[in-house]
């Protein structure tokens, strides 16, 4: 990251944007780059309180460029090589002065060894700029970074010496903060249990949820149930297993690729969104949560695609890790079809995420759920987008006897009273989640009487229930036959799948 931005400052780039909310950081990176440059080059910063103030000098404005035109003018007049860095510059850049000021300072320094850097924590860029300028964001702190971090909190608290390991836990469990948030973590730590140790992480760890949950649009989820709380989908679950320890040095070392993620399709109550879930504690990685509704953000133009790069960088950040999109249909559903209706974002933020998955390199697993198929776009099908498309089915009878089971094991010790075979049975068309609200029924009823429940309660419940399948038949029609051809089946075998009808 650093290299690219001395890359793009040596050859001579006049206008670079840099997305962060680490002014600090950025600024003595960007004045690391220009000490070792030939010539070396000054750095100035500008700010709206300030006007243009010389790196690292006291604060004066000697130059009354409080405002931009005049900061821009400036610069634009300065002989010597420089580099100035305009920190916040967004609410003003829209302005017709502004953007104007901007392209004519452009144009006067071919030729000179000038950059302008516009650094502020989101990415606005009028049309009149698109072309001239290159934005990066700035990178988080890798582990080196903070190490450092950690180390200069050890000393400082003249903290005990930490193994290798519980070093590498505790500066994992930081990955995804800026550097001032990492350090308050730390601190927070050593507040709360007197010490910094292996211990800790935890405490480092929830912090961090905290944080991500503020972002807004990832979301920390934290799933108590395992993967044996999901019935039947036994290959679906088979392909899990199999790809538990497929993030290890050891996989790397094999020869392995890195998966890159999952596509579960299905018919809606089906265990989608629950297998999704479960598979953050089968594989022992943390489960992220997209939540596309939140990248879309109409009121500026540019912010959604800001949203969405900061929300995959944080994700990227904290890897491995899943990223969980529950619902794809409806998140890119927009850029599906005539698609122009919001001005086009839906299909930028779509076709930035295409790029994202095509390009990522981080051990980033994408799993995403959906049920509209026809809504989603076709790139998403191509093969080789995915590791693997699964299709979700209604479950079969062996399948719904064990999904039974599982509900009633999470509700009741003894459950050899029940006949799970005859439950099985009587609920063709269900999907688990059917199941599971007419057992719940079953216990309502049985609870106003103030009695157990029994299999007759069940029966009963499941007959006054209409299943999806039947109140929709159609479309569960043209889902299973359209996903019959494309997609792998989830549950144990095609055979018993195929058998199935209603
Ligand atoms: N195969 C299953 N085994 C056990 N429980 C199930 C199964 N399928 C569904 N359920 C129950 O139904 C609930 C809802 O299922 P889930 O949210 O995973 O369905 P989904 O396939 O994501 O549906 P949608 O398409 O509507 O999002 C689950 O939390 C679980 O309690
Ligand atoms: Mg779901």
């Amino acid at each position: 990251m650093k290299e690219e931005l001395n890359i793009l400052i040596q050859a001579q780039y006049p206008l670079i944007y840099l997305v962060t909310s680490e002014e600090e950081r950025a600024e003595q990176a960007i004045s690391t780059i220009a000490q070792v440059l030939r010539p070396q080059r000054r750095v100035y910063v500008w700010t709206v309180t300030h006007g243009i103030v010389e790196y690292g000098q006291p604060r004066a404005n000697p130059h009354n460029t409080v405002s931009p035109e005049a900061a821009i003018d400036w610069v634009m007049r300065q002989k010597e090589p420089g580099i100035f860095i305009f920190k916040d510059l967004h609410p003003f850049i829209d302005a017709a002065a502004t953007t104007r000021s901007l392209r004519d300072a452009i144009a006067s320094f071919k030729g000179t060894q000038k950059n302008i850097i516009l650094m502020s924590p989101m990415q606005q860029v009028p049309i009149e700029l698109e072309k001239e300028v290159v934005v990066l964001d700035f990178q988080l702190p890798d582990m080196s970074e903070l190490n450092k971090v950690l180390t200069q909190h050890l000393d400082q608290n003249r903290g005990r010496r930490l193994t290798t390991e519980a070093r590498e836990k505790l500066l994992r469990a930081a990955l995804g903060l800026t550097k001032d948030e990492a350090e308050k973590v730390y601190r927070k730590a050593q507040v709360t249990t007197g010490r910094l140790t292996e211990e800790e992480v935890d405490i480092v760890l929830s912090e961090k949820k905290q944080l991500i949950r503020r972002n807004g649009i990832l979301e920390y989820i934290e799933e108590d149930e395992t993967i044996d709380a999901v019935g039947g989908l036994e290959e679906l679950k088979k392909w899990l297993k199999q790809r538990s320890n497929a993030f290890t040095e050891r996989a790397r070392e094999y020869g392995l690729p890195q998966p890159k993620g999952m596509l579960i399709l299905g018919v809606p109550g089906c265990g989608k969104s629950l297998i999704a879930k479960t598979t953050s504690r089968l594989w022992g990685l943390p489960l992220l949560r997209l939540d596309m509704g939140r990248v879309y953000d109409g009121s500026m133009v540019g912010r959604s695609e800001a949203n969405l790069r900061n929300a995959l960088k944080t994700a990227e950040s904290i890897s491995p890790a899943i990223l969980f999109i529950d619902e794809l249909d409806k998140s890119f559903a927009g850029s599906a079809g005539s698609g122009d209706s919001d001005g086009g974002t839906s299909s930028r933020i779509f076709g930035s995420f295409l790029t994202w998955m095509q390009e990522k390199k981080s051990p980033v697993f994408v799993m995403a759920t959906a049920n509209r198929v026809e809504r989603l776009p076709g790139e998403f099908l191509r093969k080789g987008r995915f590791d693997e498309i699964f299709f979700v089915d209604l479950p079969t009878p062996e399948e719904r006897s064990d999904i039974f089971k599982i509900h009633l094991n999470k509700r009741r010790e003894e459950i050899s009273r029940f006949d799970l075979e005859q439950l099985a049975k009587m609920s063709d068309g269900f999907s688990g989640a059917e199941i599971e609200q007419a057992l719940v029924a079953a216990m309502y009823e049985a609870f106003a009487q103030d009695r157990e429940f029994t299999q007759l309660d069940i029966i009963a419940a499941l007959k006054a229930t209409l299943p999806l399948s039947r109140t929709m038949q159609e479309q569960v029609t043209a889902l299973r036959d359209w996903a019959r051809q494309r997609a792998r089946p989830a549950a144990a075998s095609v055979a018993e799948y195929q058998r199935m009808e209603f």
